[in-house]
């Protein structure tokens, strides 16, 4: 401590107490730095940190070397020059929407986008003067005939929820980079492991870190990753704005979380394709919607776009309707009825009356969801232990 220090009297150096600096060797894991705060040794150096995303730390609003290092292993996983970190996946998305739209923008987004995306986008036209078109996303055709002179941005999910339809990333995304339109896509299902939408040429991938990336059910996180980087500092000047920073606990449980990604999704992809695979031949289900199976209208794409896996979500259509779903998800002992995915435990949905229970009947139609439609996602235990769930509770249908 300092001599200053030394001549304080108890309560006040109390508020001061030493802060211990790591010389001779360094942390292997990465510090949580939770002060939200950062002191300057002078005026210039502070007005200093003002000035952009990676400047010196000032305010946690601004920045966090915790959150950063979270920022920095995204971004580096993503192939992109810089992320912002926010306090959810919806924090990311409406951070990257707000920053890029303004009031009589066009906007062409997928149909089957996650509901939460859905009713911001919907909230965009209703209330800012934002327009929206939306289109399955199976066809660049279609985006191209959606263009028009305003549109602003093209927004897709690498894969959809719950019957895992996988978008042509290169062929819809070179659609909009020949109109300068610029492309979002929301990477949750896959994470960088599988696929790297930049390297499609997109330029935001956003992320719900809640999901896979931290991977234990014990953290609210989102990412926004940018491929250029006046992108990046645009969004981070409206995030500072908006204010959904992410915290430094909650950006160090991703870290630690993601630092087993590669052993987890490798779990996840394997699991899910072999209790797919056994899903399909059991006479209790008519139609196992999972893109590793030749069957799925999305198998080609997924061959070529996702070699090494599509991630550990599917879904399955009960012969018994909504009664059978009932029925199935009852019995289960070892997978969860919960919403939310990718983390270690399985969980399963019912679409129909849970995260689609606003569509009409026709509109859960067109989204291939039917009454007996029940979404999987699979965790990291044991697949024979899941499969003896599963099958035990098959038979109370
Ligand atoms: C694909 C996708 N994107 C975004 C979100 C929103 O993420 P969060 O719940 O972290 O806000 C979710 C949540 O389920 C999701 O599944």
């Amino acid at each position: 401590m300092s001599d200053f220090h030394d001549g304080l009297r108890p309560e006040s150096r109390i508020v001061h107490p030493p802060v211990t600096e790591v010389t001779g060797s360094r942390p292997l894991g990465v510090p949580i730095h939770q002060g939200h705060v950062f002191a300057f040794p002078d005026g210039d150096a502070l007005a200093e940190a003002f000035a952009g995303p990676d400047r010196a730390f000032l305010y946690n609003r601004l920045g966090n070397p915790t959150v950063r290092s979270l920022e920095h292993a995204v971004a580096g996983l993503e192939g992109g020059s810089g992320a912002l970190a926010a306090s959810s996946g919806m924090g990311a998305i409406n951070t990257v929407l707000l920053a890029l739209l303004r009031s009589g923008d066009h906007v062409i987004a997928q149909e089957s986008l996650y509901g939460g995306t859905f009713a911001a986008l919907a909230d965009l036209a209703a209330r800012w003067g934002v327009t929206v078109t939306h289109v399955r996303g199976d066809d660049p055709e279609e985006v191209r005939v959606a263009l028009r002179p305003n549109t602003r941005l093209l927004y897709l999910e690498t894969v959809s929820n719950p019957t895992a339809r996988v978008t042509d990333l290169p062929a819809l995304i070179g659609v909009a980079r020949e109109a300068g339109v610029l492309s979002v896509v929301d990477n949750t299902f896959t994470t960088p492991l599988l696929c790297r939408p930049i390297e499609h040429g997109a330029d935001v991938v956003v992320h719900s870190a809640t999901k896979y990336l931290g991977g234990h059910s014990d953290v609210l996180a989102g990412v926004a990753v940018f491929a250029d980087a006046d992108l990046h500092h645009r969004v981070w000047e409206h995030g500072v704005e908006l204010g959904a920073s992410l915290d430094p606990f909650a950006a160090w449980l991703t870290l630690r979380g993601m630092q087993t990604l590669g052993l987890r999704m490798r779990r996840h992809c394997e699991s899910a394709l072999d209790l797919a695979g056994r899903l399909a031949a059991h006479p209790a289900v008519t139609t196992v919607h999972h893109p590793g199976l030749p069957g799925h209208p999305d198998h080609e794409v997924a061959r070529r776009l996702l070699p090494e896996g599509v991630g550990g979500v599917f879904a399955v259509d009960l012969a018994g309707g909504r009664e059978a779903a009932g029925a199935f998800v009852g019995a289960l002992r070892l997978a969860s009825l919960a919403p939310s995915l990718g983390g270690v435990h399985t969980l399963v949905m019912h679409p129909a009356s849970t995260s689609h229970r606003q569509l009409s009947d026709e509109e859960l139609a067109a989204a291939g969801i039917g009454p007996g439609t029940v979404r999987l996602a699979v965790g990291i235990v044991h697949p024979e232990d899941l499969w003896a769930d599963l099958e035990q509770a098959l038979g109370k249908v």
